[in-house]
C-alpha cells in the first residue's frame, strides 16, 4: 500500500506547483475551521480537483484545497476540508491525500474535526484532544489492503509525544482544551438520544463523523498522528443538545481562535 504509484503522482502535482521545500507538519482542517490558513504566508493553494486520487466533495464549510506555506515559522501543508465516509460510503476516501505524505518524509499529522460532546465539562466552543477512538461505524479503510502491514497496531494510535506537545501548547496559549475518547458514527444524520446514551455507556466522550478512518490510514503509513476536536454542541439529548449542521459550522468558525492559538504555540515549538 505504501508504494502506491498514485501517491507519487499526487505528490508530483504538488512538487510541480512549488511544494518542494519539505513539510514540517500536515494538518487536516474540519468543518468551518478553514480560517487558520489566513495566518499562512507564501501560500500555494491547489484545488483537490487538480490532484490525482483526491476526493471531490460538497459539504458547506469545506473549501477543498491543499495549501502549503509558512505557518508560525514552519513549513505546513494544510488540507482545507476533507472527504467523509458519508459522501460515498468509502472508508478509504482519504487514502491518497494522507498517503502522499510518505513522499514528503512522513511529517507529523494533526487532524481536526467538529464533534459533539457527551461530557458536561467539555463545553461547546472549547477544544478536546483525542486520546483514543471507537470505530462504532465499523468499516475499516484497510479492507482489501494486502500484506502483513495491514494488521496495524492501534495502541497509542494518537501519538503520546504529539499529544503532550499539543497539551503544552494549549496550556501556554491559554486555550481551553480537555481530552477524551472519540466515537465514529457514519452520519450524515446526527445521532439519536438513545444512540448517545449507548455511546456514553461504551466509553465515548465525543462523537463525530470523521477522523477515525484517517487515523487508521495514517497509522498504516507509519505517520505520527494527533486529533483535536472543536466541540460545537452537546450531543443529541444531553443537556439540551439538538445538533445541526448550521450550528456545527457556526460554532466551529467562532471557536477557531482557540485552535489558532494552539497551533501557533505548537508549531513555534516544533
Ligand atoms: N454528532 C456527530 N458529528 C458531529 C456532532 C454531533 O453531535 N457535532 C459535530 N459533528
Amino acid at each position: 500500500m505504501a508504494a502506491d504509484p498514485l501517491f507519487d503522482q499526487a505528490a508530483s502535482v504538488l512538487i510541480d506547483r512549488g511544494i518542494d521545500g519539505g513539510i514540517d507538519c500536515a494538518i487536516v482542517l474540519g468543518t468551518g475551521l478553514g480560517r487558520i490558513v489566513d495566518d499562512m504566508t507564501e501560500t500555494v493553494s491547489i484545488p483537490f480537483a487538480e490532484i490525482p486520487g483526491f476526493p471531490q466533495g460538497s459539504v458547506s464549510g469545506h473549501a477543498k484545497q491543499v495549501s502549503y506555506g509558512l505557518l508560525y515559522g514552519k513549513k505546513v501543508l494544510i488540507f482545507e476540508g476533507r472527504a467523509h465516509f458519508y459522501e460515498t460510503g468509502d472508508p478509504a476516501i482519504m487514502r491518497v491525500p494522507l498517503g502522499l505524505l510518505t513522499a514528503f518524509g512522513s511529517p507529523p499529522l494533526v487532524l481536526t474535526n467538529a464533534a459533539g460532546s457527551l461530557r458536561p465539562d467539555l463545553r461547546p466552543g472549547s477544544l478536546a484532544l483525542i486520546t483514543d477512538h471507537i470505530n462504532f461505524n465499523g468499516p475499516n479503510p484497510l479492507v482489501g489492503d494486502i500484506g502483513d502491514g495491514r494488521f496495524v497496531p492501534m495502541i497509542d494510535a494518537y501519538d503520546p509525544h504529539l499529544r503532550a506537545r499539543l497539551k503544552k501548547a494549549a496550556a501556554t496559549s491559554g486555550a481551553n482544551m480537555g481530552e477524551g475518547v472519540y466515537m465514529w458514527f457514519s452520519g450524515p444524520s446526527f445521532e439519536t438520544p438513545a444512540e448517545i446514551k449507548m455511546a456514553k455507556l461504551l466509553g465515548a466522550d465525543l462523537v463525530g463523523m470523521s477522523t477515525v478512518p484517517e487515523v487508521i490510514l495514517a497509522r498504516r503509513h507509519g505517520l505520527r498522528v494527533a486529533g483535536i476536536s472543536i466541540i460545537t454542541n452537546m450531543a443529541a439529548g444531553t443537556l439540551g443538545g439538538a445538533p445541526s449542521h448550521g450550528e456545527t459550522r457556526d460554532v466551529a468558525a467562532t471557536a477557531t481562535a482557540g485552535l489558532r492559538r494552539v497551533f501557533r504555540a505548537f508549531l513555534t515549538d516544533l
